[in-house]
């Protein structure tokens, strides 16, 4: 089992000072970045330009959450640009094994993300391709939306695939994390907790991540 990780998400941030809200979380594991096409989701944000400025400027690795149509044919050049993971949506994957191994071979950590009515039963082989699957605890588009508990037996029934194919993802929840919930998906199998508004909602964000870690690790 990994360690727990906190990767705080910059949807929520201040985007005229990207570098320096990034400064303010000292304590995060990784940074979660958003990248949204307006096309898969409603909402436009982050490119691989963008990717490349800000792996320059974060201490820590960043986590890539692609949010976008096609990924078959945009994943790679977040790993180019410096994504350290890099996630896609099997929804819009034409081919999720290849686009895994492609990611690797680039030199990318490999992630997986399903929406909320998405099962993860099926893709019960694939996981050994994966190194994280991404457990979506809100529809993907929008920072600050209510916590989806539907979600939760997915994410106990992830964790079970996985242990049974002997398989060591990370497995990740995005999407109304808090001091509130993080418990829950803690408990269901989670390691890996992506928060943004609860992170940058907070006086001192760091704090927050603290305490979002302290809680996952109860
Ligand atoms: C939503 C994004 C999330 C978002 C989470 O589509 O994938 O990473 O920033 O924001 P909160 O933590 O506010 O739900
Ligand atoms: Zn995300």
């Amino acid at each position: 089992r990994h360690d727990i990780a906190i990767t705080p998400s910059i949807l929520n941030a201040d985007f005229g000072s990207l570098a320096a809200e990034v400064a303010r979380i000292p304590s995060a594991d990784l940074v979660h970045v958003d990248v949204m096409d307006n096309h898969f989701v409603p909402n436009l944000t982050f490119g691989p330009a963008m990717v490349e400025s800000l792996a320059r400027a974060a201490a820590q690795p960043l986590d890539c959450h692609l949010m976008i149509a096609d990924p078959d044919r945009w994943a790679p050049a977040y790993v180019e640009a410096g994504g350290a993971s890099v996630t896609f949506h099997v929804e819009a994957a034409a081919a999720p094994v290849r686009l895994a191994r492609e990611i690797r071979a680039a030199g990318g950590r490999a992630g997986m993300a399903l929406r909320p009515a998405t099962p993860v039963e099926p893709y019960a082989d694939l996981l050994a391709e994966l190194d994280l699957l991404l457990v979506m605890t809100v529809e993907p588009g929008f920072g600050g939306q209510k916590f989806l508990d539907l979600c939760l037996p997915k994410v106990r029934r992830a964790r079970q695939l996985a242990d049974e194919r002997g398989v060591e993802l990370r497995l990740q929840v995005d999407g109304g994390v808090s001091v509130e919930t993080i418990e829950r998906c803690a408990e269901a199998g989670a390691d890996t907790f992506v928060a943004g508004s609860a992170v940058y909602g907070a006086d001192d964000p760091d704090t927050m991540v603290g305490e979002l870690r302290a809680l996952a690790e109860s």
